[in-house]
């Protein structure tokens, strides 16, 4: 099983792309976590044409492959990342999409406004919002990185927990449509 997961920040030390990080080295020997580029995607504008963006065309590949996404972004005044927006708006046309199961990742638990917008837009857009794989921890100051987040119990734990919760669903309801 393929799974893309989607940092919504582009900085070098993020905590959303560490969580991600992390949770790539959680999963079991049968599932491959691929964490998707969206920083070469262009600022969105239809009047582009798609074919001439690989970013956009490696990306879409990576979704038409996946059995689930996962989104880990962080929120900006009270809003959804810019580049993260700015990629789901490239991919609200397309056949990827829509029906996809995804687990969201919270980083930050004091910030709702970002993630009840994210909400918003992922179910707006017929994506699958699996809310018994929602993960919270608080990464926010917390200085970890990768390693930092394997060797913490409690975390690593949680990012875990949510992981075989979202395989659990996406099995079940691949089950279901047989
Ligand atoms: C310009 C800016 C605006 C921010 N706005 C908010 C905010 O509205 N709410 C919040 O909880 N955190 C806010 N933050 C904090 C970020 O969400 C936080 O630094 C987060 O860790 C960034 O994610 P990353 O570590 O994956 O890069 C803001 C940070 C920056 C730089």
């Amino acid at each position: 099983m393929k799974i893309l997961a989607l940092s919504g920040s582009l900085r070098e030390c993020s905590y959303n792309t560490a969580a991600l990080k992390a949770l790539g080295e959680l999963s079991p020997d049968d599932v491959i976590v691929e964490i998707g580029e969206i920083k070469a995607l262009p600022l969105f504008n239809p009047d582009l044409d798609e074919a001439q963006i690989p970013a956009l065309q490696r990306l879409k590949a990576q979704l038409t492959q996946a059995s689930g996404l996962i989104i880990a972004s962080p929120e900006y005044a009270h809003g959804i990342s810019g580049p993260m927006k700015n990629a789901l708006d490239w991919l609200v046309s397309g056949v990827e999409f829509p029906y996809k199961p995804i687990m969201l990742i919270n980083t930050s638990p004091r910030a709702s406004h970002g993630l009840a917008a994210l909400r918003e837009v992922l179910t707006t857009m017929s994506g699958v919002i699996i809310d018994s794989a929602f993960v919270s921890i608080p990464l926010l100051s917390s200085e970890l990185d990768k390693e930092g987040i394997l060797e913490n119990p409690e975390l690593s734990g949680m990012l875990k927990a949510g992981l075989e919760a979202f395989f659990c669903q996406i099995k079940r309801s691949g089950e279901s449509a047989l």
